[in-house]
């Protein structure tokens, strides 16, 4: 019995930051953005929006109403959690209408978390094949206005839809996996920014990627050339450019196959910025809408990479190919964003609930979303489904 993903979603705020406006409000040549770290366009998150509402969002568009009595498990990955103790996963639960027979929990391991959900799920389902899972990656990418991490922010989330059979992709059994103690990145309990080591990072990355690849290879007797693609979890698209160099000679024809494939990979990322757990499945979702070299029975490789660190390279095989399905909503939803000047996107960064338990309530006004967090009232997250408004 084949298990993977049978339906998938994704969702990013109507924001965005053109990276050449920042270059200039930094003083850095924009091709080091362009180029340099492979970023066009950044998610800017409303405050309107968090984890809860982005995976509500991403969701909504594909669940029918026999998905939500099926599902037996939502997972929920995400660095971004809405608190410190309940699972966004119960919010989500109850914004979909997932019926209340169902286990739901929250995974944290930085950017790894949706890749131990969709592993949880895969052999949930290997178990149970009547059952579906809900795995959900969701997470908004902050590291503070003028660090050298600004450039690789950004947000949104990617849902998928876990079955037997899977309409998408199925994932296969073998995957290999290395973890370390590691400081890296990380986000501590009292900041909403993270704090990183990026030249560290980007090298505890590579090395994760290498020590799981190889040993995947090892372990399965395949090649290189048995991939019709390589996936990377993407902080920044030149991230898997590195990787791929990581293993292959530029000038190798693997290479340049490769790396045409990965232009695909990488599109949708590039214009969204690092949405943390949720980045190498909108990686996976931008390979499914945008090639059109690929084919029924592919094998797709995937590196995810969570810092502090955790790696797992694992793979899939392509089940059935329409890239016009994934690519018209989304880049509908791309297209319908307001850009942002720059001095507009560092007045939004710092709009936040209050540090306390007061009540508050946002301008929900420029918010287009299905689902919309309103503020709080008595201690509790408000959240809204405003059906006449959707995306
Ligand atoms: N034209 C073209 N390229 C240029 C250029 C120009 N004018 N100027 C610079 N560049 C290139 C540089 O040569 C460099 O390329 P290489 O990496 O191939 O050498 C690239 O642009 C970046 O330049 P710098 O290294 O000088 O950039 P920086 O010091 O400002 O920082 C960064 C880059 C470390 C990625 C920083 O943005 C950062 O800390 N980001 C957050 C951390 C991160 O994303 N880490 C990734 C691995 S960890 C992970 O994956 C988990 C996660 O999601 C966070």
């Amino acid at each position: 019995m084949e298990v993977g993903i049978d339906k998938i979603g994704f969702y990013t705020s109507n924001y965005y930051l053109d990276v050449v406006d920042l270059a200039k409000a930094r003083n850095v040549d924009p091709n080091k953005y362009l180029i340099g770290i492979g970023q066009k366009k950044q998610a800017v998150i409303n405050p309107t929006q968090d984890a809860v509402t982005m995976a509500a969002n991403a969701s909504i568009n594909f669940l029918t109403e026999q998905d939500k009595q099926d599902i037996k498990m939502i997972i929920f990955g995400t660095e971004t959690g809405v608190d410190n103790s309940k699972s966004a996963a119960v919010y989500l639960q109850n914004l979909l209408g997932i019926n209340k027979s169902s286990k739901a929990f929250e995974i944290k391991q930085a950017c790894y978390g949706a890749t131990a959900g969709l592993q949880i799920a895969c052999d949930y389902v290997r178990l149970h094949p009547d059952d579906k899972v809900l795995v959900v990656g969701s997470d908004i990418a902050r590291y503070g206005i003028k660090t050298p991490g600004e450039i690789t922010q950004g947000g949104g989330a990617v849902s998928m839809l876990v079955t037997a059979n899977p309409e998408i992709i199925a994932i296969n059994e073998t995957s290999t996996f290395y973890s370390e103690d590691i400081m890296d990145f990380w986000r501590p309990i009292y900041s909403r920014n993270a704090l990183v080591d990026g030249h560290y990072s980007n090298e505890i990355y590579l090395q994760f990627f290498q020590k799981t690849y190889h040993e995947y290879l090892q372990q399965t007797g395949k090649k290189i050339d048995d991939f019709a693609a390589l996936l990377f979890h993407l902080p920044f698209t030149k991230m898997g450019i590195k990787g791929l160099k990581s293993i292959l000679d530029e000038d190798s024809d693997e290479y340049k196959r490769l790396l045409e494939h990965f232009e695909n990979a990488r599109n949708f990322n590039a214009n969204v910025g690092n949405l943390y757990t949720g980045s190498l499945y909108l990686s996976f979702l931008s390979l499914i809408a945008n090639d059109h070299g690929l084919k029924t029975g592919d094998l797709i490789g995937f590196f995810s990479y969570g810092s502090g660190a955790q790696g797992e390279f694992f793979s899939g095989n392509i089940k059935n190919i329409d890239n016009d399905k994934y690519r018209l909503p989304i880049e509908n939803m791309l297209s319908k964003r307001k850009k942002l000047s720059v001095a507009e996107y560092e007045k939004i960064y710092e709009i936040t609930l209050p540090n306390d338990n007061s009540d508050f309530e946002f301008d929900i006004s420029d918010d287009k979303a299905r689902f919309v967090l309103t503020g709080r009232k008595n201690g509790h997250l408000v959240y809204e489904e405003q059906s006449d408004r959707m995306l």
